[in-house]
């Protein structure tokens, strides 16, 4: 068997394999590209697999990495894991939950909407990172911020460790309070209005908003960031990662800002 050979043979394995990532400030790309520097495969995002038909041809590894909202999943890969199909394909799925600080029944209500599906959600695992819902929390300290960052290769080395010693099941260290979904869930609904955004005036139009937003709630019109849909997501990229402060949601919302560093470059 030559070198090439080999070559072409990985590839085509691991082209069976993909990370599906979702992401409002940067902690689940930091954590699905952990893992995918582990892992290989294909790396896809969940906002632009759903504005398709989400039929994916990976019959392989497949990993979902998203935060955790309102203690469940964002509303993408809600519409993601109701429409995911892989046609006669049986491939083995992972989802990584990546929380502030717990994800009560966000694991739950995957394994429903992949069961749905006829698909088994065959790994679970969660990660803690930085606390971005800054309407009602405060950003962690740099020095917190910094630990967590930095331990998330170490967190992928064990996830990949589970995957590769075929260790199925629940590895959710952060569940937390179970009964907080049916609290949270409610609210949710109401809480994604998106008239409870402000803009102030040093929107300058720039038109990173609309080009980062998940669900194609804003346009720029007449130089200003604009929400066209009644609703979104909330995962709150636009308040954060606006360069000019621009976007509030709450008094609360005016103190701090946080990106992670892998989507600095892109502010
Ligand atoms: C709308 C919203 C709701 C959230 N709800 C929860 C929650 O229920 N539990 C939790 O641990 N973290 C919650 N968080 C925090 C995020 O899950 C956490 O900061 C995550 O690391 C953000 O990931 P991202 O940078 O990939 O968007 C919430 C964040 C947002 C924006
Ligand atoms: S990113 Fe900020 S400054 Fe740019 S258009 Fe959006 S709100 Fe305005
Ligand atoms: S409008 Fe802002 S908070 Fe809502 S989904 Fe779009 S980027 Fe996220």
């Amino acid at each position: 068997m030559n070198i090439l050979w080999v070559n072409r043979l990985s590839y085509a394995l691991h082209s069976q394999d993909v990370i599906i990532y979702y992401t409002g400030t940067g902690n689940s790309l930091q954590v699905a590209s952990s893992l995918r520097e582990r892992l290989g495969g294909d790396m896809l995002s969940a906002a632009d697999i759903v504005r398709g038909d989400c039929v994916l041809e990976h019959d392989g590894i497949v990993g979902i990495v998203c935060p955790v909202h309102f203690y469940g999943l964002p509303m993408t890969v809600v519409d993601l894991l109701s429409r995911i199909s892989f046609g006669n394909g049986d491939p083995e799925i992972f989802l990584v939950l990546v929380c502030g600080t717990f994800t009560s029944k966000a694991d739950f209500e995957a394994e429903k909407l992949l069961s749905a599906r006829g698909l088994d959600l065959d790994y679970v695992f969660s990660v803690k990172m930085p606390e971005n819902y800054t309407p009602l929390f405060r950003v962690p300290p740099q020095r917190a911020i910094d630990e967590m960052l930095s331990g998330v290769d170490a967190e992928a080395d064990g996830i990949v460790s589970a995957i590769e010693q075929k260790s199925k099941g629940n590895h959710n260290r952060n569940v937390g309070l179970r009964f907080m979904t049916r609290v949270a869930r409610g609210y949710f609904v109401r809480g994604r209005k998106t008239s409870k955004f402000k803009l102030n005036d040093r929107c300058t139009g720039c038109g990173i908003c609309a080009g980062i937003c998940p669900v194609d709630a804003i346009e720029i019109k007449d130089g200003r960031a604009v929400w066209v849909k009644d609703r979104c997501d909330l995962c709150l990229a636009c308040l954060h990662r606006c360069p000019s402060w621009a976007i509030e949601r709450g008094r609360l919302t005016r103190r701090e800002r946080y990106v992670n560093p892998v989507l600095k470059e892109s502010r």
